[in-house]
């Protein structure tokens, strides 16, 4: 007799950032009013202000701040003046706000979708689990942590074809035989995050993602006197000879937006 014990990759959220540019003479007809109409119907709770519970579908409102190209490039992203985050248990629901988002926009403003799915952590047994996620920030709200970054990336065909198990490897510290530490890897590298970023990562439904599309995508927020931090994290994590698994990414843009209560105040 054999157990049928396989831990579920199901994807327990979804979500999408529906990012838009509007010239300025347009901005007026945009109408507030009717995208706020549809977060209503569709039950999506305004994350500016989070809560303690999680609801089942949640909207957020990125004003931009300023955006820095990077290897994928990804003009609707970098150029993006307002980014709307959705998120739901429901696919069906996300789907259905940016459709009906796209209908209420004026033909001339086509928002660039980047969409994914919440799901369970590949690589992260108790003791990871313990060290990367359990003392985790949770939400704040928009007054407490202003600041959403946007990083979308994409691991390289090499990356892909490793076992899981190698690929495993990289998140944790390598050593020599005579257990003096060679690097860091991802969780210690980016460590300085954990007590100060909200740290949020979609993922394509299949991996790798079809071609023009992310594989990953990173969302985090913080406070204003933590946006160094966030930055010193990135590059913690882009120094290969600290974290080799960059090695294999290529990044997206990474869109820096202010969190604002209302869509009338996205593009100020
Ligand atoms: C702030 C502290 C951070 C910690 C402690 C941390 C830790 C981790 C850990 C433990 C995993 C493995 C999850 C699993 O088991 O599947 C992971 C995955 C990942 N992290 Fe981080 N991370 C941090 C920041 C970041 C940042 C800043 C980025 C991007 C700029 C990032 C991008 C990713 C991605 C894309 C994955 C999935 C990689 C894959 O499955 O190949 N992380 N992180």
């Amino acid at each position: 007799m054999r157990a049928n014990d396989t831990r579920s990759a199901e994807a327990v959220r979804h979500g999408a950032y529906v990012c838009i540019s509007v010239p300025r003479d347009a901005r007026e007809a945009v109408g507030a009013t009717a995208a706020e109409a549809l977060a209503e119907h569709l039950g999506l709770r305004n994350e500016f202000d989070p809560g303690r519970d999680e609801p089942p579908g949640t909207i957020a409102f990125l004003s931009r701040v300023g955006a820095t190209a990077a290897e994928i490039a990804d003009v609707d992203l970098l150029s993006a003046d307002a980014i709307i985050p959705v998120a739901s248990v429901s696919a069906e629901s996300v789907t259905e706000f940016c459709t009906e988002l796209t209908r209420l926009l004026a033909q001339t403003i086509k928002p660039r979708i980047i969409g994914g799915s919440l799901r369970p952590t590949n690589y992260t047994g108790n003791a990871m689990h313990n060290f990367a996620y359990a003392h985790r920030v949770l939400q704040q709200p928009g007054t407490v942590m202003p600041n959403g970054f946007l990083v979308p990336m994409s691991k390289t065909a090499g990356w892909w074809q490793k076992d899981w198990m190698e690929r495993h490897t990289y998140f944790l510290p390598r050593y020599d035989e005579s257990g003096h530490m060679l690097n860091e890897g991802h969780a210690l590298a980016a460590a300085a995050g954990i007590a100060c970023l909200m740290r949020r990562t979609y993922k394509n439904a299949t991996e790798p993602a079809p071609a023009e599309t992310y594989d990953f995508i990173n969302y985090f927020e913080c406070a204003d006197e933590d946006v160094s931090t966030f930055h010193e994290v990135c590059t913690a994590l882009r120094d290969i000879t600290k974290n080799p698994e960059w090695k294999f990414v290529r990044e997206g843009p990474t869109w820096h937006g202010r969190r604002v209560p209302t869509w009338a105040e996205l593009f100020g």
